[in-house]
């Protein structure tokens, strides 16, 4: 008796510290704020709340939003953004001053609990910054133990493209040219301080690169019989995002540091895109979410084939579509929430809705490639002045490019800048989207796939 008891205390105490160091497996938001039409803070922060988020990110240490947060329960991740790096990575006082501005006037009645040093700065800053991450990560951390932080972990995010190969899982390998440098430094300083390796993962890209070869409901985790098995791990694999992760997993490992956790910084699936964007649509962006949602607050947590039963704690992209996001059409589509706030579809992240209490989605129109004519036209409300530029742009590359919209041509009428820019924009991605261009314009130009010709003036196109 008294040996089973002493035992069964005994794996009580255990039980006890392994859950007071495991992080709990609730799902929180990324709060972007690229958008010229998006609500207060105050008011996003009732919204957040009101979708089930336990946690926030924000892509700064703005102070409205701060304030906003204070006296509530999410706990809150801020960032340095990356043109800060390189001066704080060299500058110890520049890294306290940082804190005492922009984390102390806040805490603890704000619960930062995750400090990001740059957002994806190895895909999309300068080569000379990429450097500056680690020893801005440690001159951070110093600052904030100087200040008895220590329970905030310090990390940064990271995309998969810093891995140079990612199949089979077991394959995951970083970049040749940053994985000595950059990562096996990075991974000691998270090992070290017992912080994440932060992950932005979206199945939706390989799927969409290769939809011809990946199954969507594998992405979708819609998939009850499709299963891939690694060669060489020998794991087994029923969705494409648990794949994702394991390379990452793996690619550590290859580094010597098998056990960072991971935290998925961010993850989602866009609601709509541009005409040739495939499986960007509300039925596929609520399904992904729903079941990245049941899978991350699973109990016991479910973790993935390379990590059973780890907790995977995590950021779900975004709170909001922002408008003002540069790329193509689903870069400004990720959002739960539309810009007045009503739900792009219905979504729990506490993970406590289940499925039957959703109302059926619209279906899907668009999980086939698009087949047929496309132009590229002005986009609606845009400054006038970079429209002009954009289209002398547009008009000085390529073969004759504006011809007809020189006065007394077939395409000169309407005499508006909005049409001869269509125009131009049409002529020009018909020439050389086969190179790679895009019908972007920094956001002032969009493809369609209604005919814009009118009377005489038939424009290029581009076909699918
Ligand atoms: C970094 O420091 C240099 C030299 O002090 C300064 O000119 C520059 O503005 C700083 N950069 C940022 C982003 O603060
Ligand atoms: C593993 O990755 C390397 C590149 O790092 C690639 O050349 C190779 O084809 C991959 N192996 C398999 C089986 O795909
Ligand atoms: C995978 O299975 C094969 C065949 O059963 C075996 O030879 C190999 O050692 C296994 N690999 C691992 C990593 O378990
Ligand atoms: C919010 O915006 C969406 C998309 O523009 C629209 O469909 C919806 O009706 C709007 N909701 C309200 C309450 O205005
Ligand atoms: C239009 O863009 C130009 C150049 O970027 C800028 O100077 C101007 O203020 C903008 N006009 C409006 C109305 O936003
Ligand atoms: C322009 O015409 C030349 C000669 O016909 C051709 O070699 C070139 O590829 C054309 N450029 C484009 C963008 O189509």
């Amino acid at each position: 008796m008294l040996k089973m008891g002493l035992l069964s205390l005994f794996f009580h105490f255990l039980f006890l510290s392994i859950s007071s160091g495991e992080i709990s497996s609730q799902v929180g938001i990324n709060y972007g704020q690229l958008g010229d039409n998006l609500p207060s803070p105050e008011k996003s922060v009732k919204l957040i709340q009101s979708i089930g988020a336990k946690r926030v990110k924000i892509y700064d240490a703005n102070p409205d939003i701060l304030n906003a947060l204070r006296g509530t329960d999410l706990q809150v991740s801020i960032m340095v953004p990356n043109q800060h790096l390189t001066n704080i990575s060299t500058n110890q006082k520049l890294a306290d001053s940082w804190i005492q501005s922009n984390v102390l006037p806040f805490y603890p009645k704000v619960k930062i609990r995750y400090f990001l040093v740059g957002n994806e700065v190895i895909s999309s800053s300068p080569k000379e910054i990429w450097y500056s991450i680690v020893p801005a990560m440690r001159k951070i951390k110093n600052a904030l133990n100087t200040h008895r932080l220590n329970k905030i972990k310090v990390g940064t995010s990271m995309a998969m493209d810093v891995l140079e190969s990612s199949f089979p899982p077991s394959n995951g390998t970083f970049r040749s040219d940053i994985a000595y440098p950059i990562v096996k430094p990075m991974l000691q300083f998270l090992s070290r301080t017992k912080s994440f390796y932060f992950l932005d993962v979206y199945p939706y890209f390989p799927w969409f690169t290769d939809s011809n070869n990946i199954n969507l409901d594998y992405a979708l985790f819609e998939s009850r019989t499709i299963k891939y098995t690694d060669p060489v791990s020998n794991l087994t694999y029923s969705n494409l995002f648990d794949q994702m992760v394991d390379s990452v997993i793996f690619a550590m490992e290859k580094l010597g540091y098998p056990d960072v956790r991971i935290w998925i910084a961010e993850t989602g699936w866009p609601n709509a895109g541009d005409i040739d964007q495939i499986g960007a649509n509300i039925y596929n962006a609520a399904t992904y979410n729903r079941n990245v949602i049941k899978k991350l607050t699973a109990k016991p947590p479910v973790g993935t084939p390379a990590r059973p039963g780890r907790v995977l704690p995590s950021f779900i992209f975004a709170l909001y579509n922002e408008n003002q996001k540069p790329g193509p059409g689903t870069e400004r589509h990720f959002g739960l929430l539309y810009p007045n706030g009503s739900n792009v579809y219905a979504i729990d992240l506490s993970g406590k809705t289940p499925d039957s209490a959703y109302e059926p989605l619209p279906k899907p129109t668009n999980n086939e490639p698009y087949k047929g004519k496309i132009w590229c036209v002005a986009a609606r409300g845009v400054n006038a002045s970079e429209l002009g530029s954009a289209l002398s742009y547009a008009c000085s590359q390529g073969n004759k490019t504006c011809d007809p919209i020189q006065p007394g041509k077939e395409c000169f009428k309407p005499d508006s800048l909005v049409w001869h820019a269509s125009y131009a924009f049409s002529s020009y991605w018909s020439q050389f989207k086969k190179t790679g261009a895009t019908c972007y314009f920094n956001g002032l130009a969009t493809p369609t796939a209604k005919d814009p010709s009118f009377g005489r003036c038939k424009f290029p196109s581009v076909t699918l």
